[in-house]
């Protein structure tokens, strides 16, 4: 018994370290792998990375070295896979009530589809809450390996980080009083705009008005969206700019307050990572992708989204 434990726990160990070492691996160990195979399946470890593989990087189609994309990622903590988000924005991502999805603390969109990404790439996820400014440089700068927060993608964001392929659309809206003389983009002009600090709805809204803002002097960012509809239910502010999703959110939970008509810019989400890191960011599209194509993603989507 004691001897099958022991022979169990070396297993183990050499299993687990094999997995942290495929993941630290260079391309030259793997094409080695990939001309060596009968040779290598004595190694307990490369059983284990050949699951892995199958697991994760089925989608690496086209790449004539599959085993060589996905064994080259690394994530921060071994075994892990940490998103960083801003977990006040309903229904992408809010902090749970009880044990959240999965035992993550967390639900939501991006919570879920994450959690799905991970699973595919054999990792256990992790979510870290934060500022929505410190969940997109947490990911910039790698310590976090990726940022799910209902990211647009845009140029200046482009320009320090790399993107997923899109998983979702977002609009910004205009949340306002129900007896609010705002009828029209047209008349927020001299108003006072609630948004998010950091996030496109106030980038855009801060811009001049040559630009299509409204100038920085007429825009409050709040911490959270949140803040910014107490804002405006208090009066501070006569109206949010904020993507559609929030705000439907938001206006559902808080009486008194209506979405204008008019949508002002439709974006795209995708999942942010550390410029560069196309190892990663591969294995993500590649799971991401599987996720699509299976109807997952949607599903994801509509549980929490119902379609007017
Ligand atoms: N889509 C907007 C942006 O990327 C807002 C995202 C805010 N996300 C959040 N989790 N608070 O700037």
């Amino acid at each position: 018994m004691k001897k099958i434990l022991a022979i169990l726990l070396a297993l183990v160990l050499v299993l687990s370290f094999a997995a942290c070492a495929s993941t630290a691996e260079t391309t030259n160990e793997d094409s080695n792998a990939q001309t060596n195979e009968t040779a290598d399946t004595t190694e307990t470890g490369d059983t284990d990375a050949s699951a892995e593989d199958t697991d994760a990087a089925a989608e690496d189609a086209g790449a004539a070295t599959e085993e060589t994309t996905d064994a080259a990622f690394t994530t921060v903590e071994e075994g892990k896979l940490h998103m960083s988000t801003n977990a006040a924005f309903p229904p992408y991502e809010m902090v749970a009530d009880g044990e959240g999805f999965e035992g993550t603390g967390y639900e939501g969109i991006d919570v879920e589809i994450a959690y799905a990404i991970a699973q595919k790439l054999g990792l256990e996820l992790v979510v870290d809450d934060m500022d929505f400014t410190a969940a997109l440089e947490a990911a910039q700068s790698g310590k976090c390996d990726m940022v799910m927060a209902g990211v647009t993608v845009n140029e200046d964001r482009l320009a320090v980080m790399d993107f997923s392929d899109s998983y979702a659309t977002g609009v910004q809206v205009v949340i306002v009083t129900e007896d609010s003389p705002i009828a029209t983009l047209d008349d927020i002009e001299g108003k006072l705009i609630g948004t998010q600090k950091g996030t496109t709805g106030f980038t855009y809204a801060s811009y001049p008005p040559e630009e299509g803002g409204y100038g920085e002097d007429a825009v409050i960012g709040f911490d959270n969206g949140l803040s910014a509809v107490q804002a405006l239910k208090n009066g501070q502010v006569d109206c949010v700019i904020i993507d559609n999703a929030p705000a439907q959110s938001f206006v559902a939970e808080n009486p008194g307050l209506k979405i204008l008509d008019t949508e002002w810019v439709t974006e795209d989400y995708a999942i942010g990572v550390a410029k560069g890191n196309t190892a990663l960011l591969d294995a993500i599209n590649g799971a991401l992708a599987e996720l699509i194509a299976d109807g997952t993603v949607q599903s994801i989507i509509d549980t929490y989204i119902t379609a007017e």
